[in-house]
């Protein structure tokens, strides 16, 4: 299957746009699976309640999960991004995956970062991983890698390729998903965003540098960190359901959970 991402640079508040911005670039890719950054329709940097209540969607209702629905129809294709979700007074950082035969899903971020605390309720969905015709796919939103447990739990409940919608500003991520791929061997597909948003007391700057890692631990591709890219990775999922390393040791059944504190 062919896997790819788009790293964006989305203007704060203009979903419309944003959305069409993405819609666009879907065809060019001729992907089975596009990873979207986190949050990609609205922006990252909310400001107070009201404007996140005001920005974030229902799910599937809502405007932009509506519209993936349609280009995921249209040219057959997974998608994995990131919005802001609106359930009543509450709103979660939350994916959608969609396909071609429609919604199939919502995970809410489990580990939120910094002020994303005031505007956004923790996720209560757990993780998930749904297995779709194209393979077996997980999803984790940003800050969520810096947990290990989330890849590995993803990787556990049997995810072959991980889908982490990002808005990355620390830098230690794209060299961290290398070894959340080789210990767990899964692929990733991290689809973070460029620019800069100064909308609260402190300027953020996103790194971009979205990637797409193997079971190995091989970086197949890497954006730059400050241009709207997309890139697409022929992959084999095979690779990540083998867990052995070699005849003695497969990654899963050396575990000893008995010796690890919970
Ligand atoms: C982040 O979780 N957006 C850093």
């Amino acid at each position: 299957m062919t896997a790819g991402f788009m790293q964006t640079r989305p203007v704060f508040g203009n979903i419309p746009a944003n959305v069409d911005a993405v819609s666009g670039r879907v065809s060019d890719m001729d992907a089975d699976l596009i990873v979207l950054p986190e949050l990609f329709s609205t922006g990252y940097q909310f400001i107070s309640k009201e404007e996140t209540l005001e920005l974030s969607e229902e799910i599937p209702m809502g405007y932009t999960t509506q519209r993936l629905i349609a280009l995921s129809k249209e040219f057959t294709v997974y998608i994995v991004a990131g919005i802001a979700e609106r359930d009543g007074d509450n709103c979660y950082n939350s994916a959608v995956l969609t396909g071609p035969e429609g919604f199939i899903g919502v995970y809410r971020k489990t580990h939120l970062f910094f002020e994303e605390k005031l505007w956004f309720k923790p996720g209560d969905t757990g993780f998930r991983v749904w297995k779709t015709p194209i393979g077996a796919i997980g999803i984790m939103v940003c800050f969520d890698w810096f947990f290990p447990e989330s890849s590995r739990t993803l990787a556990l409940m049997g995810a072959e390729i991980i889908a982490h919608p990002s808005n990355l500003v620390l830098p230690f991520c794209p060299d961290a998903m290398v070894t959340r791929c080789l210990e767990n061997r899964v692929f990733a597909v991290t689809a973070n965003r460029v620019g800069t948003e100064h909308r609260g007391a402190q300027q953020l700057t996103f790194i971009g540098r979205s990637e797409i890692v193997s079971p190995q631990g091989s970086i197949l591709f890497r954006a730059t960190d400050d241009q709207e890219e997309t890139a697409t990775a022929e992959i084999d999922l095979a690779l990540a359901r083998d867990k052995d390393l070699n005849p003695s040791n497969n990654f899963f059944k050396d575990r000893r959970p008995e010796f690890y504190k919970s």
